[in-house]
């Protein structure tokens, strides 16, 4: 397969934009589009912050930060991504929504193009199988957040080719990171192992064994973990920790994976995490632009 060159990206949240930096940051022209305008202005601005700060830290120069900003182009019709070599969809985390999402990307990319999803455990079999071309489309699965996690978790699905698994771990390793390969099966490597103690967490703070302050605290120094977990969760979103725990409980059919009360009357509340303000903390009085985290 040729290089690639061209990707799209379809999603401008917390993942798609930060994906679309790391390929603009590499070399890569990159299509991004979200259906939501509000969304992919914010992503346009959040993604220019990030390369101005850089290069007032002297990390990169003007003439850099112009070319990665000129290879940025973000789109209001999908018709565009036709020009990709790849798509990554950094969509909502539902199945229905992803596979009406396949199916259009099917139409509308080249025949040669190969369809990445970026989920977090959606079985990439059943997204594949909504489309003509299931021996192209993969999981490419990025840590939060895309421009600083070394990671990415390759998912092959049952008919994913050698030859898509390959480019795909060319184009990871072009962007700077280090891969590893999961197969298809509900949380992959990563989330199979991290949704749990999470979900845990909220047991832990549900059954009122600590305060959420101590569980996170005794993670941190207690494990050596640079978050606590529900810090983590509320970074990475409840409704998408949530989410996961369903596919977990639904895929392994285990009731160990049944997700915790607690974690589920949040997301119910409409709290979701930093991204809202508000989840397991209260966000609400932070100075504007301070993220949490020894992640960061
Ligand atoms: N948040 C994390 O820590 C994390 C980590 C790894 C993977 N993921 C996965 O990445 C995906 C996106 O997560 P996120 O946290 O960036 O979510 P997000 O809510 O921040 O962003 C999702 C974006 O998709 C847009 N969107 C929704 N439906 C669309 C459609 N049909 N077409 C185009 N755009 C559409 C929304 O407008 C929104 O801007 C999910 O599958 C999630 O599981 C998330």
């Amino acid at each position: 397969m040729a290089e690639i060159k061209t990707i799209g990206v379809v999603g401008g949240g917390q993942m798609g934009s930060g994906i679309a930096q790391v390929a603009a940051m590499h070399g890569i022209n990159v299509y991004l589009f979200d259906t939501d305008p509000q969304a992919l202005a914010k992503a346009t601005s959040s993604i220019s912050s990030s390369i101005n700060l850089l290069v007032s830290k002297g990390r990169l120069s003007h003439e850099q930060s112009s070319d990665i900003l000129g290879r940025l182009r973000c789109i209001s019709n999908m018709e565009d991504f036709h020009f990709a070599d790849l798509i990554i969809e950094a969509i909502v985390e539902s199945e229905d929504v992803k596979k009406t999402l396949f199916v259009q990307l099917d139409k509308i990319a080249k025949s040669s193009a190969i369809l990445a999803s970026n989920t977090s455990s959606i079985s990439i079999t059943r997204l594949a199988s909504s489309t003509s071309r299931p021996q192209q489309v993969i999981g490419m699965h990025f840590m939060n957040p895309p421009p600083v996690m070394k990671l990415i978790e390759i998912v092959r699905g049952a008919d994913t080719s050698d030859e898509t698994f390959k480019a795909t771990k060319a184009l990871s390793e072009r962007l700077g990171k280090t891969v590893i390969t999961s197969q298809d099966y509900s949380g992959f490597i990563v989330n199979r192992i991290l949704m749990p103690m999470i979900n845990e967490a909220f047991f832990a703070l549900y059954t009122g064994v600590a305060t959420k302050e101590d569980i996170d605290t005794g993670m941190k120094l207690g494990t050596n973990h640079p978050m606590g977990p529900l810090e983590l969760a509320d970074f990475i979103g409840l409704d998408v920790c949530l989410s996961i725990m369903r596919i977990l409980h639904a895929g392994l059919g285990d009731n160990k994976y049944a997700p915790c009360p607690l974690l589920v009357q949040y997301v119910d509340a409409g709290r979701l995490g930093r991204k809202r303000g508000l989840g397991v903390y209260d966000y609400r009085k932070e100075p504007k632009g301070k993220k949490s985290s020894s992640r960061l």
